[in-house]
């Protein structure tokens, strides 16, 4: 039996690197997938693939930090599908704007906190009554190895990881009685193409040598991330809530 046989899962994000590689693997294992990002041709061409290999996919320009947009998308899955099981609120990141907070502009705090912080939720506000109505659910929130332990930059976007903590702990309180696990992945150093563009950017938006060379693995992949995605998803984690993972190649306790 796969794991998300009759399972509708919503992802944020699902266009390119971790999302993406979840889509995929969420579809192996049977899931129905509602993929949302604001990088439509790529977000089409995902649920083609999936699609073509027997799976069911469909994909909506969502932007995240637009909560009306992300309402309107989720009412539109739920009424396609018949319901939700599963949301990944995965969309966000650091932009190249985003350093110590003596060197950035100061809006672009307001721009970390739309994606990372607003996206995820609203998300949640307009998934879980769906979720309630289905007698329970997972959501598996984003948050960063900026919201374990003290990294140099991106400190608006580590305001917003941090907050992704304790929203994730709060709901778990909340929606237990609803029979809704929530949960959170704290990434490590991922080598998206973003983070490429992140560490070429010349100010501390992105991991610094000290940062990398914490990684006592190795530096991630997007398929690095996406199987804890996945035991968050299914009931292989019945029994766990209120959880920030780390999947980082160790470089959060070293
Ligand atoms: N890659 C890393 O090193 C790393 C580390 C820690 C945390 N994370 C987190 O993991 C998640 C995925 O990161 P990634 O590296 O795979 O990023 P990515 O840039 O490869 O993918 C993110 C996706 O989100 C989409 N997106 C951006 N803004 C959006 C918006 N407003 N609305 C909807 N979609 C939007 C992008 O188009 C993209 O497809 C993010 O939340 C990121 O903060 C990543």
């Amino acid at each position: 039996m796969k794991r998300l046989q009759g399972k509708v899962a919503l992802i944020t994000g699902a266009s390119s690197g971790i999302g993406r590689a979840s889509a995929k693997l969420f579809a192996d294992e049977g899931a129905t997938l509602g993929l949302m990002d604001i990088k439509t041709d790529e977000g089409e061409q995902i649920a083609a693939e999936i699609t073509a290999a027997g799976g069911m996919a469909k994909f909506l320009n969502v932007d995240v930090t637009d909560g009306g947009r992300i309402e309107t998308a989720v009412e539109t899955f739920a009424t396609d599908f018949g319901g939700i099981d599963i949301l990944y609120n995965n969309a966000g990141g650091a932009t190249p704007r985003d350093d110590h907070l003596l060197n950035m502009p100061l809006d672009e705090f307001d721009a970390a906190i739309a994606l990372n912080l607003f996206g995820p939720f609203a998300a949640c506000r307009s998934v879980i009554p769906h979720m309630a109505m289905r007698g329970g659910g997972s959501i598996i929130n984003t948050a960063s190895i900026r919201s374990m332990i003290g990294t140099v930059g991106a400190d608006g976007y580590t305001s917003a990881k941090g907050g992704i903590v304790t929203l994730t702990m709060a709901l778990a309180v909340q929606c237990a009685p609803k029979g809704i696990r929530v949960n959170a992945i704290a990434p490590g150093a991922v080598m998206t193409e973003r983070v490429k563009a992140l560490m070429s950017a010349g100010n501390d938006s992105g991991p610094d040598q000290a940062m990398i060379d914490k990684h006592l693995l190795g530096l991630g992949e997007p398929e690095m991330v996406a199987p804890a995605a996945l035991f968050f998803a299914c009931e292989d984690s019945r029994w766990v809530t209120g959880q920030i993972l780390p999947v980082d190649g160790g470089a959060s306790m070293n």
